[in-house]
């Protein structure tokens, strides 16, 4: 049934074209285990009958033009919030068989096993996150997507030194080949965080491998400042200042390299426990055997960046809890996007 006077708009091929053109209602309901916003909505040419419940997200891609909160809409009288949060939170994570769960517990035993027996967590911490840091949120390339194993990648100057992460783990990974590399490499940065001590990272599992590895040059680079880090995280990861700080903090593992990076020593005095001391050192300045990059510089300079550095010297549960928030988002970005 039409409820429209006007005839109705049909496209070339003659179809009946409808859109989106009122919410009436909003419900939030659960996709393993997180919300996802779904909008009923009537749309045009069509009467409230056939109104249909659609997912916030995928209607967001669909119309991109459509605006909720337009004041055509019934959205402002019945305020039908989709909060920021929760946009963000809607991930949809695939459904993995019970054989792949257990050679994720699998993996999990052998790289606790691993990493205390060579004393890696450092450099799978860095493995994990140069996996992911590459995504680009606007072309949706690159990723924690298991293309670090290709020596394209791995011959990206910033990845220095990871061949040495890739060959350790191999091993491993020979045991458990259902396992996606993708899936592997994230696992091993979560349990490098926590067997030092860290805060527990949640893993979902299911990620695919993807073939093509990213373009060099996403990674950021340690003598650029506040803009530079702002473009690597923000711009094209997609994370907020509060990431960029919360993730610096990931330096209170390891150290640098002299052959590797062209930098040499560690952020901290004990650079194999993950704590808050990386924004204690920062704090007290420059000493000698310790070393601050200028991207780690650049936390005390910037206006937003600096009260974080304060409060996360301050307050070590704040820091593991926002670290533990920003650590998964870099581990998902482009994963289970519902
Ligand atoms: C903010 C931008 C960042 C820059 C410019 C940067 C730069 C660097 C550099 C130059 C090194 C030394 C590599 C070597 O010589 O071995 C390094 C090491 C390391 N980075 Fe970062 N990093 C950044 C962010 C992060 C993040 C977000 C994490 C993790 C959450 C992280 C974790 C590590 C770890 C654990 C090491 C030590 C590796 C080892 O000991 O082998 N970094 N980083």
């Amino acid at each position: 049934m039409l409820t429209s006077l006007d005839p109705p708009e049909v496209g070339d091929d003659g179809q009946l074209k409808i859109y989106p053109a009122i919410v009436l209602e909003k419900q939030s309901v659960k996709c393993q285990n997180r919300p996802v916003t779904q909008l009923l909505i009537q749309w045009s040419n069509l009467s409230p009958e056939n109104a249909t419940w659609e997912d916030y997200s995928a209607l967001k891609s669909q119309f991109p033009d459509f605006d909720p909160w337009g004041v055509s809409s019934f959205f402002q009288f019945i305020s039908l919030a989709v909060t920021a949060q929760e946009e963000k939170m809607t991930k949809c994570y695939p459904t993995v068989s019970e054989e792949y769960q257990k050679a994720v517990e699998k993996a999990k035993r052998k790289l606790r096993g691993l990493i205390a027996e060579k004393n890696c967590a450092p450099l799978m911490l860095r493995l994990a996150w140069h996996s992911a840091g590459t995504f680009d949120v606007k072309t949706k390339t690159g990723g924690p997507f298991g293309t670090m194993k290709q020596p394209t990648e791995l011959a990206h100057g910033a990845n220095n030194g990871l061949d040495i992460a890739v060959r350790l783990l191999e091993p491993i990974k020979e045991q458990l080949p259902i396992l996606s590399y993708a899936d592997f490499y994230q696992l091993a940065g979560v349990v490098a965080v926590g067997i030092t001590g860290g805060p527990e990272i949640p893993f979902h599992p299911g990620r695919e491998d993807k073939p093509h590895p990213p373009p060099e040059g996403r990674l950021p680079d340690a003598t650029k400042g506040a803009d530079h880090l702002r473009q690597v995280f923000g711009a094209q990861m997609g994370l907020s200042d509060q990431d960029i700080v919360a993730l610096s903090g990931g330096h209170t593992l390891g150290r640098c390299h002299k052959e590797r990076s062209g930098f040499e020593g560690p952020w901290t005095t004990n650079p194999l426990i993950f704590d808050n001391s990386y924004f204690k050192e920062l704090l007290s300045g420059e000493k000698e055997g310790l070393l601050q990059l200028p991207t780690d510089k650049v936390l005390l300079s910037d206006p937003a960046f600096r009260p974080l550095v304060d409060k996360y010297a301050a307050d070590e549960d704040a820091f593991f809890s926002d670290y533990a928030e920003a650590h998964l988002k870099l581990s998902e970005l482009g994963f289970a996007d519902a």
